[in-house]
């Protein structure tokens, strides 16, 4: 199987767990670009559900798809959210960000009574940090708050290149208008202590590390779909 039909698979898994009535978080990649289409397809047959999108581009989709969207200030308590993520560990912590997106997917994952993770194999880590964790930071400052964050991982006996992301030349902005580094670490032995500093850093926004907001992650495999369920 190709990643692309792992991540396929996995967003018809999540599709078991969307009943009709449900408010619904939808994620921003790839992979969460799967569960979108499959939600279209039932809401053109009839499934009642609204949605709240966690950027733009998953905004966009979304209509074309015909999916009834809402807001956080109307629904501020959702039924579900079902994202991608660049990995997820066996404690469900996970590193996104990787598209951008990441302060709208805590926000609206951490507002859902569950976050279901879909993900291809490739995402599973024994540890996080192979990929580097993205930080949404204000553009005013960013020198300033980098040197932060590097103390931040200092403190936790880490060491990172920090690379400010850019598109088509210019610097990256997020649907909020921020800018975001990217933290190339290795291994975050402590990715809790890690987010407890970044997140209190002044002109860190937020970070791409999302503990103990993940409750399911759906992994497709060649061998099929594997749940893994927080007990
Ligand atoms: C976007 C994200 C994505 O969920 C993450 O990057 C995974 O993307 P993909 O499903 O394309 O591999 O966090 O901000």
């Amino acid at each position: 199987m190709t990643a692309d039909q792992k991540k396929h698979a996995a967003a018809e898994a999540a599709l078991t767990y969307v009943k009709p009535g449900m408010k619904l978080g939808l994620g921003t990649g790839s992979t969460a670009a799967h569960f979108i289409d499959l939600v279209g397809a039932r809401v053109r047959a009839g499934l009642d559900v609204a949605c709240v999108p966690t950027s733009e581009t998953t905004r966009h989709q979304a209509e074309r798809a015909g999916i009834p969207l809402t807001t956080l200030d109307q629904h501020p308590f959702l039924d579900l959210a079902v994202d991608g993520a660049d990995e997820f560990d066996d404690k469900f912590n996970l590193i996104k960000g990787g598209g951008g997106a990441l302060l709208a997917e805590k926000i609206v994952a951490s507002s859902s009574r569950y976050m279901i993770v879909i993900a291809d194999d490739s995402k599973k880590v024994d540890t996080l940090g192979r990929f580097p964790l993205p930080v949404e930071v204000v553009p005013f400052g960013v020198k300033a708050t980098a040197w932060k964050i590097e103390r931040a991982l200092k403190i936790c006996g880490l060491t990172g290149k920090l690379v400010l992301r850019t598109k088509a030349g210019q610097p990256f902005r997020t649907d909020g208008g921020h800018a975001i580094v990217d933290v190339s670490i290795g291994r975050i032995a402590d990715p809790a202590r890690l987010s407890d500093l970044l997140s209190v850093i002044p002109g860190v926004v937020d970070h791409g590390l999302f503990i103990g907001i993940c409750g399911i992650v759906l992994m497709g495999t060649d061998a099929g779909v594997k749940t893994f369920r927080k007990s």
